[in-house]
């Protein structure tokens, strides 16, 4: 009995391992088959990883793991109901390059160069077309609306350019320019522009804070400065102020003018068109700093503080994502309707992407090349620093918070100490005349307050606890 028992099992086993290994291997071909056939099965199927506190989707035996960097939730849901219309838009174009439902076209995305007009127009019509669009579009503010109409231009000609700002004095010089302080202004503030340009955004040879420990040399780097600014809706005056901003431009050699007009919502086409403009004729610059024309920068320091980081054992790699400033990780978009900054959610829902507040971000030239890739395959978003946080999102790119980057005040008090401005890299929200002042006074304390330091450095916890908050 046991003996035939025995015979049995044999044949049992001869006979149903193959069967049940060959049913799985059916399974698995057909899962497989309909996950290539049509994508939206694989709704919800994504492999969440938990990383510290932020989550990570990870396509199995695409990438590795440790290769990703954080990537808010809702990157990779697949999940068109309910979402606003520019997450709407942008879905056929990151569905198009998701790493998880196209592996290659994933990695050549940011190899990609050329302006990806038909995916946008693509991704731009299938909204469209839909029926409840009229309806959601007819409920904006003037603004978005007008947003809306125009985002899917950016071809905006350049109307004035500086005359070989970042090569002309590149044969006398040394070393590749240090820094670029690309500042956002409007036509009529010349009296900011011209604040800056007498004091800390001085173009040329800049000191640092430091001198060569042999030979006591002052160390510093060559800086470069550009404006941009849009065309203001000037009227009858028009003629004249264009007459102006040539003059200032034939003087200083350093506006940057777009044909596109200069409100707040088409600010973001600044940062696209200055990465456009950086790649063709300023890339072998180190640094950008883009800013507003009311913050004040601690330039020595800055420029101290910039050549820190090359000197750094992995600067090579360190430098492809560089990006430091006051950041916000994972915002809430503004909901209150008279806010400037107002976004519908029927226009945006979900969370922003960490970013660093526009008052005044510094990255490296590298990542600014990389920025102007990865763009042309964002849709426009009317908040500019927002969208920069979008396209760093897409390169698994993550801006570093620095405390020294004060994109709102000190408080009253902290604001009486003596050697307060020595101990930030930039502030927000002063005037021209506070501006020169401030300039002044930095120097005249120079040597009292030389041994200030930078405001807490601790990059990496900043970072988490700021992420905490919100
Ligand atoms: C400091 O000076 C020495 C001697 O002149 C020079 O070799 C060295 O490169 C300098 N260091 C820096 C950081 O410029
Ligand atoms: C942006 O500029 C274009 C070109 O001048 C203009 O037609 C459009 O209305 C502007 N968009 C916004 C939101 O102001």
């Amino acid at each position: 009995m046991a003996r035939r028992w025995c015979r049995l099992r044999t044949i049992l086993i001869c006979i149903c391992t193959p069967c049940f290994c060959l049913a799985l291997l059916i399974i698995y071909i057909s899962v497989m088959i309909s996950l290539t056939l049509n994508p939206h099965t694989s709704q919800g199927t994504t492999i969440v990883y938990y990383v510290g506190e932020i989550n990570h989707f990870v396509a199995p035996g695409t990438l590795n793991k440790d290769g990703f960097s954080t990537i808010p939730k809702t990157f990779w849901e697949d999940n068109l109901k309910g979402s606003g219309l520019w997450n709407q838009f942008q879905k056929t174009i990151d569905r198009h390059f998701n790493p998880i439902l196209n592996p290659n076209k994933a990695i050549d995305r940011s190899a990609r160069s050329y302006f990806d007009d038909f995916l946008l127009n693509q991704g731009f019509s299938e909204v469209t077309v839909m029926d409840n669009m009229r309806n959601t579009f007819d409920n904006f503010p003037q603004e978005i609306q007008q947003f809306v109409t125009y985002m899917q231009r950016r071809d905006y000609p350049i109307l004035i350019q500086p005359d070989g700002v970042c090569g002309a004095k590149a044969r006398l010089e040394k070393k590749r320019p240090l820094l670029l302080f690309a500042i956002k202004t409007g036509e009529f503030n010349f009296k900011n522009r011209q604040a800056i340009r007498q004091t800390w955004g001085r173009a040329g040879w800049v000191a640092g804070e430091k001198r060569n420990g042999s030979n006591k040399e002052v160390l510093g780097g060559y800086v470069r400065r550009v404006f941009l600014i849009g065309k203001e809706d000037t009227g009858e005056m028009g003629a004249h102020v264009s007459d102006l901003l040539t003059m200032e431009s034939k003087t200083y050699g350093d506006i940057l003018q777009w044909d596109f007009k200069d409100t707040f919502f088409n600010l973001t086409l600044k940062d696209v068109l200055l990465w456009r403009w950086f790649s063709r004729h300023c890339n072998q610059v180190h640094f950008v700093l883009k800013g507003d024309d009311d913050v004040f920068v601690n330039t020595p320091k800055l420029i101290t503080y910039l050549q820190e980081q090359l000197k750094k054992p992995q600067a090579k790699s360190t430098m492809e994502d560089f990006m430091v400033g006051d950041v916000i990780g994972a915002g809430m978009p503004n909901r209150v309707k008279k806010s400037k900054y107002f976004i519908p959610d029927t226009f945006y829902s979900g969370l922003y992407p960490m970013y660093a507040g526009g008052g005044g971000v510094v990255y490296s030239g590298l990542l600014a090349k990389r920025l102007h890739k990865i763009s042309k395959t964002v849709h426009l978003f009317p908040i500019d620093d927002v969208y920069v946080g979008m396209c760093m999102y897409r390169l698994n790119a993550l801006p570093v918070h620095h405390p020294a980057f004060l994109t709102f005040d000190f408080s009253e008090e902290e604001g009486q100490q003596l050697c307060i401005y020595h101990t930030i890299l930039l502030v927000h929200k002063r005037t021209p005349e506070q501006l020169v002042s401030l300039w002044a006074d930095l120097k005249k304390t120079w040597t009292q307050c030389q041994n200030v330091h930078l405001r807490g450095v601790d990059d990496k916890k900043v970072t988490q606890e700021n992420l905490a908050k919100s």
